[in-house]
């Protein structure tokens, strides 16, 4: 096993967005590691099928439908979890797009399910599990954007919202380090993942077999989660060696 991995064995950590891309490599690695796994979408028969949760012991993996624009259900949730074994680590990876996105064709709905999906809902995870990370000394993982820290073709509603939640990310860190809790913001580049289809022209299969893979983005994820508890990646931005160097897309 390598450099910290045995760290995870037993961990209990529920991840958003686990039917597909990172979510559900995340997810799908975390499980290898021996870490008691909740995956979450609201998508959850999805998940259920694709991380063949059919396969594994009790309380190895469990599947729960969850939409994180729904903050009382992830409330609901995450205390339903916390009563049986509190939380050591939050992944939220549910995250969205819309092909509408450039500033001429955004609509109020468009602006809104981008912000309540990709800040708002990780604002309402953050608040029903971080008194169980409190309680744990935990760990909460969130996966922002490159587009976060200079602007690309994903679309102003996109990037307001990766950059608010970078920004919620190293507030709450600041209140929250003194006791423990660490955070840590994964900033990818352009991932081979559903979330693609979902721009205004798909790129060509030749440009995804060059982006990085989702099992590229869930590595760093458990890089960050294996660290001894005095360290504490911040923030780690990662980039497809061939399509992208950092600034220019
Ligand atoms: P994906 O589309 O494969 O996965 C996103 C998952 O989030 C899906 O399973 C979807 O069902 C779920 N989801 C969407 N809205 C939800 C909601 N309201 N409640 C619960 N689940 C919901 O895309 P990918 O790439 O794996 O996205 C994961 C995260 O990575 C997102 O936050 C995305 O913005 C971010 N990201 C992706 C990049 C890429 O190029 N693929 C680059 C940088 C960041």
């Amino acid at each position: 096993m390598s450099i910290g991995l045995e760290r995870l064995k037993g961990r209990v950590v529920l991840v958003t967005g686990a039917a597909s891309g990172i979510g559900l490599a995340t997810a799908t690695a975390l499980v290898d590691a021996g870490a008691r796994v909740h995956a979450t979408d609201f998508r959850a028969p999805l998940a259920e099928e694709r991380l063949g949760a059919h396969r594994f012991a009790a309380g190895m993996l469990a599947v729960h439908q969850l939409d994180v624009t729904d903050p009382a259900a992830v409330e609901a949730l995450v205390d339903r979890i916390g009563e049986e074994a509190p939380l050591d680590a939050l992944v939220c990876c549910a995250g969205t797009n819309i092909p509408d996105r450039h500033m001429e064709q955004l609509t109020d709905a468009g602006w809104r399910l981008l912000l309540e999906t990709n800040l708002t809902g990780v604002f309402s995870c953050f608040r029903a599990a971080m008194p169980q990370l409190r309680r744990t000394r935990g760990h909460a993982v969130v996966v922002s954007s490159v587009s976060a820290l200079w602007p690309d073709a994903s679309g102003p509603a996109y990037q307001a919202s990766k950059a608010g939640v970078l920004a919620l990310v190293r507030a709450v860190a600041l209140e929250e380090h003194e006791r423990g809790v660490r955070f840590t913001s994964i900033l990818p580049a352009m991932v081979a993942t559903e979330i693609l289809d979902k721009r205004p022209e798909p790129p060509p299969p030749e440009m995804r077999g060059q982006c990085l893979q989702p099992e590229d983005v869930a590595a760093t994820i458990i890089f960050a989660l294996s660290l001894p508890e005095r360290a504490c990646v911040a923030e780690l931005s990662v980039l497809p060696n061939a399509l992208q160097v950092l600034g220019r897309t």
